[in-house]
């Protein structure tokens, strides 16, 4: 295993995990994810940038080794969360007069988590600079993308900008630099849903700010390096901005086919009405795909049945999902279907204690829907979409 050459004695060595099934314990991984970490030789000094998940320490290590690394100075820590500092107990131990340097935040992270001793540590704030010789490493706090220890790290002579996790990408179909293909879209989309859209108007402010930076070339710790800053900026530009699409998504769960029959209802008078219209059937949903989705959804809509005396924990799980990841929806609605009582829309509408979508209806019907019941369905649609044309016309 061979570092990559990037550009001007910057190095990756990042390790790829394509057997990873879940981000988080939480998202599906298509193609698994990559941990990045990066070399920067100077000419006086050697700094790595982040590390590595710990179950791939020794991959890193064997670049390291194999490159005949004898000697880094500095190992930056530009986030704490282990898939990138995991590695530093080890490589603290390999190159024993390496410091770490890293912002105060970061810092009082690393050491929750790892334990390492003090004078390991050279803490920068939000500007200071660090010089490798004929290179100088500027340090950016960026915090809430997506923890409050966050920074970037800015190679101003080469105008390399290190963003750890912002703009990353669960994608490992590339070696080292970014292949621009829809499904790289896709998986950054993907990535953006549940890493970075909950700090929404964060990532629009730093979106911004590098857009307004001289950086030739994006690295960050996961997913490829972007030679073309723009594909990934402009993606970020669109994600965070206010504007929503003709869409509605349904994630909904039915025991005996009631709610189902509400839900097609609805998807097929909203379809009738040229409205984008993303089903999911909560047993058999990847949740990535849903997270994606709801990226630029105007509207959501939950379905559910009773079961017992409250809403389906399927749905529960996905409105509580759906509340935490802040999509930017403007409209919200519930249908569903009971047998004999209890309280569905209460708990569901309790979920959402983070996003303010408006509410629309509530269409909840004891047994299988009547005629009356399915004309509601076709009412909300209309609703719907009197909503999202009022929407496009501002
Ligand atoms: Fe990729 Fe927040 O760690």
């Amino acid at each position: 295993m061979k570092m990559l050459p990037i550009k001007n004695n910057v190095y990756y060595l990042g390790s790829k995990d394509i057997n990873r099934k879940l981000f988080d314990q939480l998202i599906p991984l298509p193609q698994g994810t990559t941990y990045n970490s990066y070399l920067v030789v100077g000419s006086e000094k050697t700094a790595l940038v982040d590390t590595m998940y710990p179950k791939k320490i020794h991959e890193l290590i064997d670049k390291l080794d194999a490159e005949g690394i004898k000697k880094v100075d500095y190992i930056i820590a530009n986030h704490g969360e282990q898939d990138h500092s995991g590695a530093l107990p080890t490589l603290v131990a390999k190159y024993p007069d390496a410091k770490i340097v890293t912002n105060a935040k970061c810092k009082d992270i690393v050491q929750n988590l790892l334990h390492l001793d003090e004078e390991k540590f050279h803490v920068v704030g939000d500007g200071d600079e660090l010089s490798l010789g004929d290179k100088t490493v500027k340090f950016i706090l960026a915090p809430w993308v997506h923890w409050p220890d966050t920074m970037f790290s800015y190679l101003k002579e080469d105008k390399m900008l290190f963003t750890c996790d912002f703009l990353g990408a669960h994608y490992t179909k590339n070696d080292l630099f970014a292949d621009y293909t829809d499904e790289l879209v896709e998986a950054a989309k993907r990535y953006y849903a549940e890493i970075i859209m909950p700090f929404r108007n964060f990532a629009k402010k730093y979106t911004q700010m590098v857009k307004g930076m001289d950086v030739e070339i994006i690295m960050p710790s996961h997913g490829p390096v972007y030679d073309k800053p723009e594909f990934i900026l402009n993606l970020y530009d669109l994600w965070t901005s206010d504007k929503v699409e003709n869409k509605v998504v349904i994630p909904y769960v039915s025991m005996y086919e009631s709610t189902k029959m509400l839900v097609d209802e609805l998807a097929t008078h909203l379809r009738a009405k040229n409205i984008d219209v993303k089903l999911f059937d909560l047993v058999n949903c990847d949740e990535g795909e849903l997270t994606m989705e709801l990226v630029d959804a105007a509207t959501v809509v939950f379905g559910a049945s009773m079961v017992l005396a409250g809403p389906h924990p399927a749905a529960v799980t996905a409105a509580y999902l759906v509340n935490a990841i802040r999509p930017k929806v403007k409209y919200y609605a519930i249908v569903g279907s009971y047998g004999w009582g209890g309280k569905l829309t209460e708990t569901l509408e309790s979920m959402l204690t983070i996003i303010k979508p408006e509410k629309l209806d509530y269409i909840v019907v004891k047994g299988k829907p009547t005629e009356d019941d399915l004309k509601k369905a076709a009412d909300l649609a209309a609703l719907i979409a009197e909503k999202h044309k009022a929407l496009q016309a501002n």
